[in-house]
């Protein structure tokens, strides 16, 4: 990789991996796709985590999962540290398959498969813990949102930047107990709030998505959650900082076994997921910004986004699957 952030030709990254990586966010969606609506979140999550893990047998990298589905003893696939990929370039992989696991048992929206691509290093390693978050769009001024300012302040300094009342901006918080000081907050200094009950990769990520009606996301959620909304911001442009949160004394150990000397620091986005990140997403379920699988007698038809900071280009896929030309047939 040069100095500019640029890959060149003939280096590992030279090729736009995403479009190959939207094979597996495919295979996840899928897969899980049988299972919406069914009340059963295991299943869902075990069948997009298996076809995900089969899908990446058929791309040509020598991938490590770095954020995947737990510790190698809790998890039998995808777990971090697991080898993945045909051979190839050697790259980190960020994986979440099925991003809204309860969201698609119960065929809630915006429940999504997911998984970012980067050099090796340049993911934030995050055990399965909760980070504190806060992100919005591209555009900003940079240093228009910090984690250690407050909430009103944070909303002043936002709508100053849009030129807009805080009145104007909805803020995007995940609805649970723990969050009910910001929510107070936010409500305090007059923003208004868009409360989701699961699946906040996708709620950061429309605070960069010009249709959306989210300006700011606010509040804590899963760590490994925020570095692939990190890597997907720094495809679509916006900033975010994060922080882990520890509710146990052996956190913090691991956090410092997977090499952070300061585990209470707060990361930004581009140390989050740092130089050429590629990013790859499938509707499970529909939301603002993917719709979900529609399947139909013999196939189904699947709706992705797929991007790359390097280049910024940001692709709609839609892809028509003929379950009987597969190599394998979702279920
Ligand atoms: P799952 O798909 O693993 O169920 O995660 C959904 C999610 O809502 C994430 O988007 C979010 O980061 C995390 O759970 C929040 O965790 P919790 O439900 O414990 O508040």
């Amino acid at each position: 990789m040069a100095a500019d952030n640029k890959p060149q030709p003939g280096t590992m990254t030279d090729r736009n991996l995403a479009l190959e990586l939207v094979r597996v966010t495919e295979a996840a969606a899928l897969a899980a796709s049988r299972w919406i609506g069914q009340g059963k979140k295991n299943e869902a999550d075990g069948a997009a985590v298996e076809a995900m893990r089969k899908a990446f047998d058929a791309v040509a990298i020598s991938g490590t999962v770095v954020i995947g589905e737990g510790e190698m003893d809790e998890a039998p696939m995808l777990f971090i540290g697991e080898k993945v990929g045909a051979g190839g370039p050697p790259m980190d992989i960020a994986v979440d398959p099925l991003e809204g696991t309860t969201l698609t048992a119960k065929g809630g929206p915006n429940a999504i498969a997911t998984v970012a691509l980067a050099e090796n290093g340049n993911f934030l390693h995050a055990p399965d813990i909760y980070m504190d978050k806060i992100a919005v769009g591209g555009g900003l001024p940079d240093g228009v949102v910090n984690l250690d300012d407050s909430v009103a302040s944070n909303l002043r300094n936002v709508a100053r930047a849009k030129k807009c009342v805080i009145a104007d901006l909805v803020a995007c918080i995940l609805d649970r107990e723990r969050q009910k000081v910001v929510i107070a907050h936010c409500r305090e200094a007059g923003a208004r709030i868009m409360l989701i009950s699961d699946g906040d990769v996708a709620g950061v990520i429309a605070t960069a998505m010009p249709d959306s009606q989210i300006d700011i996301y606010l509040g804590s959620g899963g760590a490994p959650e925020g570095v692939l909304a990190a890597a997907a911001l720094r495809c679509v442009g916006g900033q975010m900082q994060g922080r882990l949160l520890y509710e146990a004394e052996d956190q913090i150990e691991r956090v410092r076994s997977m090499g952070h000397a300061d585990p209470r620091r707060c990361f930004t986005c581009e140390e989050m997921a740092k130089g050429d990140v590629m990013f790859a997403a499938t509707g499970v379920t529909s939301g603002a910004m993917l719709r979900g699988v529609k399947r139909f007698g013999g196939g189904a038809i699947t709706h992705s986004i797929v991007m790359r900071s390097h280049s910024g280009t940001v692709r709609y896929i839609e892809a028509h699957h003929n379950f009987a030309q597969k190599t394998w047939t979702p279920n």
